[in-house]
């Protein structure tokens, strides 16, 4: 039966480390952390992560500022803001909340902003630098993945991890984590995504599996082999007549059927999901260290 990877509490260890952290730098009369979120429209869900967000920064003595802009802000007048934002010596680092509306250009945004202040790790010269094993802002979810399987000493050099999902927020990058010379890292890499052919085979032979597919139960218990690790990025709202609120949230793992067969799993949610918000924080406080760009 697996051991689980609690995100949850990893994730409020790594906050009470940053809490301990700020009150050291109050003491000395240092800067404290400011994080700004740049949201435009009224997206839900977007709504929901950003105050996540925010909150989190509150909670670790972070200070942070939510700009809000109407949906109907042209791509010019968001460029303006980040060109502010950019300048704003109190904003160590900012986030623009995605997705953004269709009107607007997502690469030209993600671009706009200074990559010191960058703390998504999304602009082109931070994807480099991760590519490069430079020192460099990780990009939340495949930070926190790193920060778990680090903090519960899962050994990965040289075992064969597979990644189901090739986005450029979770899957590409974690691919390039795992591969380089680092712990976690040393494996060897297999990338696979909607296009893989006989993907079972592939599964089948990985000692450390991350799906990041926004399937929901996609991977059953026969499509992997006893004592694999696996982390589980997937979630989704499906209906179930077995909760008073009509629904619960699944991963894109099956997890009562591959639970017996791993030896770790992260459950959902629970898992990966805070782990996201720590890292974020984790960002901040390397932002305003100046501890990447200096
Ligand atoms: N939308 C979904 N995930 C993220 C994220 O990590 N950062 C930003 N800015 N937008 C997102």
């Amino acid at each position: 039966m697996a051991e689980i990877l609690d995100g949850k509490f990893i994730s409020q260890q790594i906050q009470d480390e940053l809490y301990l952290e700020v009150n050291r730098i109050k003491e000395k009369g240092g800067k404290i952390p400011h994080l700004a979120a740049v949201l435009v429209g009224n997206d839900g869900a977007s709504e929901t992560y950003v105050a996540a967000k925010v909150k989190a920064c509150e909670k670790v003595g972070f200070n942070s500022t939510l700009v809000r802009l109407p949906e109907t802000t042209t791509e010019q007048e968001l460029l303006d803001k980040i060109e502010l934002l950019n300048s704003d010596d109190e904003i160590d680092g900012y986030i623009v909340q995605l997705p953004l509306p269709k009107h607007i250009n997502e690469h030209k945004i993600v671009e706009a902003v200074a990559p010191e202040k960058d703390v998504d790790g999304f602009h082109p010269q931070n994807v480099g630098r991760m590519a490069l094993n430079l020192p460099t802002y990780l990009p939340a979810t495949p930070y926190g993945i790193v920060q778990l399987l680090e903090r519960y000493k899962i050994e990965t050099s040289g075992k064969h991890c597979v990644v189901l999902g090739r986005s450029h927020i979770v899957g590409s990058p974690m691919s390039i984590l795992m591969a380089r010379n680092a712990f976690p890292g040393n494996c060897t890499v297999t990338l696979c995504h909607s296009r893989t052919a006989n993907l079972k085979e592939f599964t089948q032979k990985a000692d450390i599996l991350i799906v990041a597919l926004g399937k929901p139960e996609f991977v059953t218990a026969d499509m992997v082999k006893d004592g694999v690790v696996v982390v589980d990025v997937g979630i989704t709202r499906i209906a179930s007549n077995t909760t008073k609120s009509g629904f619960k949230l699944v991963g894109d793992v099956h997890y009562d059927s591959v639970l017996p067969k791993a030896s770790y799993i992260t459950p959902v949610p629970g898992g990966v999901g805070p782990m996201t918000i720590a890292s974020l924080l984790v960002n901040t406080l390397k932002a305003s260290k100046k501890e990447i760009y200096s």
